[in-house]
């Protein structure tokens, strides 16, 4: 709960960080190739080289987390505008989506990096469950996003693209 009352929107901070993660995220996707070669030569036990696409994949991700660490500290001491109301189910559906996708903002860095440097094949595989768990609610989210926009028509996108309050 915010010690202050609630904001009417969000700050340039917090949106700032909400668009960085979601580059981030996207070019883990996009380069994923490069991690999964570097993977594969680890379990082989071959010499893993270096390559920046593998950097930008450990690098990336660990921004991920702790860009997702500030953005929950940022919830809790300046607070976050209240949800807009569009019927319980998809208020609740909405909130739960936000839960999910702060949990795996968390849990992929570290399922991947107790993969990659404690060499666990085993989270290895959770990472690779998980990727398509944050995948399905990432979809989730933008087609929340867009019915809200193009739907409802009640400016929630506008929310995360000026700050205010
Ligand atoms: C939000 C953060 C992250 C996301 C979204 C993400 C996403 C992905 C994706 C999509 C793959 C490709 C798997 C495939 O289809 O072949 C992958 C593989 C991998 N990632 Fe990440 N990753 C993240 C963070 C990290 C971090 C921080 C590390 C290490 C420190 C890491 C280590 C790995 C490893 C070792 C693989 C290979 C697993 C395999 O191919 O079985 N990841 N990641
Ligand atoms: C990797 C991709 C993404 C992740 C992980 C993500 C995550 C989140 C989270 C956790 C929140 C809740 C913020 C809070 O209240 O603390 C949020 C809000 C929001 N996101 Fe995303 N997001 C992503 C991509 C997108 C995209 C592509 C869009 C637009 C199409 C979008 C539009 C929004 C909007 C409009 C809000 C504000 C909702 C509200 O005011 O209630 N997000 N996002």
């Amino acid at each position: 709960m915010p010690a202050t009352p609630a904001p009417a929107g969000y700050s340039r901070l917090q949106i700032v960080l909400h668009w960085l993660v979601f580059a981030l995220i996207a070019q883990q996707y996009i380069f994923r190739d490069a991690m999964s070669a570097a993977w594969g030569r680890v379990t082989e036990g071959l010499e893993v080289g270096f390559d920046p696409l593998v950097l930008a994949h450990v690098a990336g991700g660990a921004l991920v987390m702790i860009f997702a660490i500030w953005r929950l500290t940022l919830r809790a001491r300046r607070g976050v505008p209240p949800t807009i109301e569009a019927g319980r189910v998809q208020g609740l559906l909405a909130k739960l989506t936000h839960v999910g996708l702060y949990a795996l903002m968390i849990l992929m860095p570290f399922s991947g990096a107790v993969a990659w440097f404690g060499g666990a094949e085993a989270a290895a595989q959770g990472h690779n469950v998980l990727k398509i768990l944050l995948l399905a609610l990432v979809a989730l989210h933008v087609v929340g996003a867009l019915y809200h926009q193009f739907i409802l028509r009640d400016g929630t996108l506008a929310r995360m693209r000026r700050a205010q309050g």
